[in-house]
């Protein structure tokens, strides 16, 4: 059983709260601040229940051995002072235990910068209990990860100690609709760089019981292109493995045997030379060798917007181009703003899909923009996401 966090369990309690403020930068600046403010109403309760708050997170990849200052929490610090949440900065355990108030929140350095958090350490787990009485997570985004504020952190707390917050509580019952009844046509549009994430959520949909099954699966990006090849079509200069293509041809093949369509670009948009240059249409299955796949075509674009005036569940990740570059942007946003238009419920995942709704002003016409990239494709390919997701399985058992 799940616990959720209310004002009168936390009231006065010293809590850890594990979030994931994963957020992406360019030069110093946050380029995407979703994460952070989806962080907010579990904050406001912890503040209003005069909680002593250490708030902690992971930020992207540095080794404990020389961390990257870049990717220091401190520099967060400035966002949620923007957005009147006042944070002091700890940058060790010693620290925050020393700065710890009730009513105040205490934001420890990146979890990644302690040796610990990677390797799944139970020294490092207990030094983190310690510090709290309650365990509080709203890390969706990593709760398919084992670090050890993941997945070992919450064993040290009694079961009704162990909380989840009020995000974490909407991603799940939002991720749900789509799982128990979807309403039908269902359709997932899957883009982005690779298709071995997406490999059990495709297989987990295609599998399901009719009433929950999807009827169809558009492909673009670089996921379309483990298709084409798996078609017996060159993909230009892209290297694919070959397991991933052995994956989409069993996805083609399972589709059949259940009557799910997989629609795969019948044109797409390539370039020769540098990225940047103007594209050209090909026809998916004449794609030069030399050629690098930018976007998907106009027909398909036509085909797959005509799939979508049926749709009423959609769950869409990834983009269908090289979204950086404006001159590849045309799949994604006209897609995307399909997607937003169908009249039923229709679930964004992925940070760079998120982001990239979000730039063409779509974000609001969303059912649920959900905060996890690979967590969210882990929870939705799962058969029992509570006992498979490291994150979730730490919460209800001991
Ligand atoms: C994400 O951005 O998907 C999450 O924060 C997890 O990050 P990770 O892939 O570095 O574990």
């Amino acid at each position: 059983m799940l616990h959720l966090i209310t004002p009168e369990t936390v009231k006065n309690q010293r809590v850890f709260v594990r979030a994931d403020l994963n957020v992406p930068t360019k030069n110093g600046a946050i380029l995407d601040d979703f994460r952070l403010k989806s962080l907010l109403p579990t904050l406001m309760i912890l503040i209003k229940a005069n909680a002593a708050t250490i708030l902690a997170t992971h930020w992207g990849n540095p080794t404990p051995e020389s961390p990257d200052p870049a990717l220091s929490t401190q520099h967060l610090v400035a966002w949620f002072e923007q957005h009147q949440i006042p944070v002091t900065f700890a940058a060790t355990l010693d620290q925050a235990a020393q700065l710890q108030a009730p009513g105040h929140i205490i934001l420890l350095e990146n979890l990644r910068f302690f040796a610990g958090e990677k390797k799944q350490d139970a020294t490092f787990a207990h030094q983190l209990a310690a510090l709290a009485d309650y365990y509080v997570t709203d890390a969706f985004g990593v709760l398919h990860r084992s670090d050890t504020s993941v997945s070992l952190l919450p064993l040290q707390f009694a079961l009704d100690h162990r909380l989840i917050g009020l995000l974490i509580a909407r991603e799940i019952g939002q991720l749900d609709k789509l799982t128990s009844h979807p309403t039908q046509p269902f359709m997932l549009v899957l883009g982005g760089a690779k298709l071995d994430d997406k490999v059990p959520l495709i297989t987990t949909f295609l599998e399901k019981p009719a009433a929950q099954r999807i009827t169809s699966c558009m492909v673009g990006g670089l996921t379309a292109l483990a298709f084409i090849k798996a078609s017996g079509h060159n993909t230009g200069s892209v290297h694919l493995e070959a397991a991933t293509v052995t994956h989409a041809a069993t996805i083609m093949e399972r589709a059949l045997h259940k009557a799910v369509r997989i629609d795969i670009p019948s044109d797409v948009m390539i370039i020769e030379g540098e990225l940047g240059a103007t594209p050209t249409i090909c026809a998916s299955d004449a794609i030069p060798a030399t050629a690098t796949v930018v976007d998907i075509g106009p027909a398909t674009i036509r085909q797959y917007l005509y799939n979508l005036t049926s749709a009423k569940t959609v769950f869409a990740n990834g983009t269908m181009g090289i979204f950086e570059y404006p001159a590849y942007q045309q799949g994604t946003r006209a897609i995307l703003q399909a997607i937003g238009a169908i009249k039923g419920y229709s679930v964004l995942g992925g940070g760079d899909t998120a982001a990239a709704a979000d730039s063409c002003g779509l974000a609001a016409s969303f059912g649920f923009v959900s905060s996890g990239g690979g967590a969210t494709l882990a929870y939705l390919g799962s058969s029992h996401p509570f006992e498979q997701l490291p994150g979730l399985k730490a919460l209800i058992f001991s």
